[in-house]
């Protein structure tokens, strides 16, 4: 059996080009479960992956694609039969083990859940590896008792994959949501997503030294690290709770330990890749029932195999917005 993948070829000059190419069965990883890929997303992992990023792939030639869902077309473990729904996200995928954004992927029999009822492989993908970590936060803002009469939740990164999603969900489940953003042009989908106001990533970005700001959140999810997380944790209600999820403005963050030792503030950090499989399982249902946001078809956009390198580039530099999934094969 033959297949198109989309493969990152590393150069003797260290230089990373990606083509669309054509693969065997035999190419593919040792594993118990054979899939056949619907629909695959872009994720920042992807991105890092497709430029040599060695601290997510190590070694080339590779095909990242962190998600993937599909049809199991061949299992050898009992859970799975030929023709099961099944959604794979993190784990290994796309990142050591070839990823979805090939026709055909392979993998250990503990990695796939089923798609759960009401969810299509489509837009199970439209949530993806993104969905799950803003729904992670979510539970988590939840799990630590943030209901939304506790006040106002701040979201960064908003108008990326994990935070477009998080101000849907944290909307839908009836929060207010304060939207943070570098971008003008998000501010409409934003508001539209249900963000009650939209505030420029610059107003988060404190360096005036001061250990606290205005309280004015009860709690945050962060998905870009660095400095706007130290403010975000300044500016949080006696109590508050924030999520962090994601670096793309820094994986250092500089602050004081006032805002735990004074206010009570909680910090805690989301991993979706290798997150429980029961609570993944969990997730998904939500997803797929009472967490579902009405609006999310909004923020998403399908591109293909063929245009996945322009997205990811794009990526990058900041510049996306909302969810981008990949059809794979019908
Ligand atoms: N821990 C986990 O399990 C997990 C899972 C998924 C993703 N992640 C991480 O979460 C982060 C977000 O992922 P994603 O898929 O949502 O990425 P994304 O779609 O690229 O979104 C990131 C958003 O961050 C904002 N941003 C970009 N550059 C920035 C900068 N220099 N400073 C501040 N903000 C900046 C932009 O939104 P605005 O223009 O609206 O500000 C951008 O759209 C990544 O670091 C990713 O690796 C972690």
């Amino acid at each position: 059996m033959l297949f198109k993948a989309f493969e990152v070829a590393e150069s003797s000059e260290k230089e990373y080009k990606s083509a669309l190419v054509t693969k065997s069965e035999d190419d593919l990883p040792p594993g118990e479960v054979l899939i056949k890929v619907q629909y695959s997303s872009l994720n920042y992992k992807d991105a890092l992956s497709a430029i040599g990023n060695k601290g997510v792939t190590r070694n080339y030639p590779h095909t990242p694609g962190i998600d993937a869902a599909g049809t199991v077309e061949k299992s050898a473990d009992p859970h799975f039969n030929r023709g099961d729904k099944v959604i794979v996200t993190g784990y290994d995928l796309g990142m050591n083990t070839s990823g979805g954004f090939a026709e055909y992927i392979r993998v250990p029999a503990s990695w796939p859940v089923h798609l759960p009822e009401g969810l299509s492989r489509k837009r199970s993908m439209m949530f993806g590896t993104a969905g799950l970590t803003a729904a992670l936060s979510v539970y988590n803002l939840k799990k630590q008792g943030i209901t939304p009469p506790n006040g106002k939740i701040i979201v960064t990164g908003a108008s990326g994959g994990v935070g477009s999603l998080a101000v849907a969900i944290l909307s839908h489940l009836g929060f207010h949501v304060t939207a943070v953003t570098g971008k003008e042009d998000a501010v409409d989908l934003l508001l539209d997503l249900g963000a009650k106001e939209v505030i420029p990533r610059a107003a988060i970005d404190d360096h005036s030294g001061k250990p606290f700001l205005k309280a004015q959140y009860a709690a945050a999810i962060d998905t870009v690290g660095g400095n706007i997380l130290a403010t975000v944790l300044k500016s949080l209600n006696y109590g508050g709770v924030a999520t962090c999820c994601g670096l793309v403005s820094s994986p250092e963050l500089h602050t004081t330990i006032y805002p735990f030792i004074l206010k009570g503030i909680r910090l805690i950090g989301i991993d979706s890749v290798l997150c429980d499989h029961h609570l993944r399982k969990e997730i998904w249902e939500h997803l797929a029932t009472d967490w579902r946001p009405a609006k999310m078809d909004k923020i998403v956009s399908v591109c293909t195999l063929d245009t996945i390198q322009e997205h990811l580039d794009s990526m990058l530099k900041g510049q996306l917005t909302g969810r981008y999934i990949v059809k794979i094969s019908s």
